[in-house]
């Protein structure tokens, strides 16, 4: 039988501890961490992530200011409010919802948020420090950075085995590829343009797949005993599904994570632990 691994579980407890470490740090310190979440424009599922964002926010006792403008605003527009965030004293953390719309360029923008407020960890300066494996030092992404978490809570070991990175996307795939690197896994980094898919999730202990493709990871594609970590979410008449056909590879398998309730609680409990980290920082 496999283990479930349970996400939505971990990320409770990491939201509790961290619940508690604010209430400690707003007594020594007379503030609150403070959150802003830059929402563009009107996309349904961005609308909703957003909204679990600033609830979960409001559970743990963190400020969160919501900035909601519509998909007309101007690059000139948006980058004065990522200068005007960085500027506020009672703002550690700063997001900007992705996607968001096409006439905008989004790298640009990501460019212009502080690193040390950066807590998507998307900026070129976190993303070199998950390259160079310094986990501490900078903003990790909150995705890749909640998978590592459940590897450690369940006892996974890294090194030494075969990791497979399927989707190599700069949110998931290609730091996560980096980080499982930096715990010395043989990493290989599958994608759409890969030929023979199979050939390399076969040979994972470790798979991990992030694509959006409903189901794309079948039984006959993955190894007898791996651990497999489904990142994907996609809605397929009305249910939610991951990028793993869950109920075939479960039987196989050692360990797998549900879709919902895998990855995705994680990625919250980290935005939400990358905002304390960021309020310690510029707190000293
Ligand atoms: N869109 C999809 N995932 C993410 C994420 O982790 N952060 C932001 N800002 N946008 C996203």
């Amino acid at each position: 039988m496999a283990t479930i691994l349970d996400g939505k579980a971990l990320a409770q407890k990491i939201k509790e501890e961290l619940r508690d470490e604010i209430e400690r740090l707003e007594e020594a310190v007379g503030r609150r961490p403070g959150l802003a979440v830059v929402l563009v424009g009107d996309d349904p599922a961005s609308k909703i992530y957003v909204k679990n964002k600033e609830r979960t926010c409001e559970e743990l006792g963190i400020k969160s200011v919501g900035i909601r403008k519509p998909s007309s605003i101007t690059q000139e527009e948006l980058e004065s409010i990522i200068d005007d965030l960085n500027g506020r004293d009672d703002i550690d953390g700063i997001l900007v919802q992705l996607p968001i719309p096409e006439h905008l360029d989004s790298q640009k923008i990501i460019n212009l948020i502080s690193p040390l407020k950066d807590v998507d960890g998307f900026h070129p300066v976190n993303m070199g420090k998950v390259v160079l494996g310094l986990f501490d030092e900078g903003l990790m992404p909150c995705t890749p950075y909640g998978v590592i978490k459940i590897f450690e809570a369940y006892g996974i070991e890294l090194q030494g085995k075969n990791a497979v990175m399927v989707g190599h996307s700069n949110i998931v795939g290609k730091p996560l590829a980096n980080m499982m690197v930096n715990l010395n896994a043989t990493v290989s980094v599958c994608h759409v343009y890969t030929r023979d898919l199979k050939s390399y999730t076969k040979e994972a202990d470790i798979l991990c797949v992030a694509t959006g493709v409903p189901h794309l990871i079948k039984e006959d594609m993955v190894k007898e005993g791996a651990v497999v970590i489904d990142i994907g979410i996609s809605r397929v008449n009305g249910k939610i599904v991951g990028d793993v056909d869950f109920e075939k590879v479960k039987g196989k398998v050692s360990a797998i994570t549900p879709v919902p309730g895998g990855v995705g609680p994680m990625t919250i409990a980290m935005l939400m632990y990358n905002t304390v980290k960021a309020f310690k920082r510029r707190e000293g």
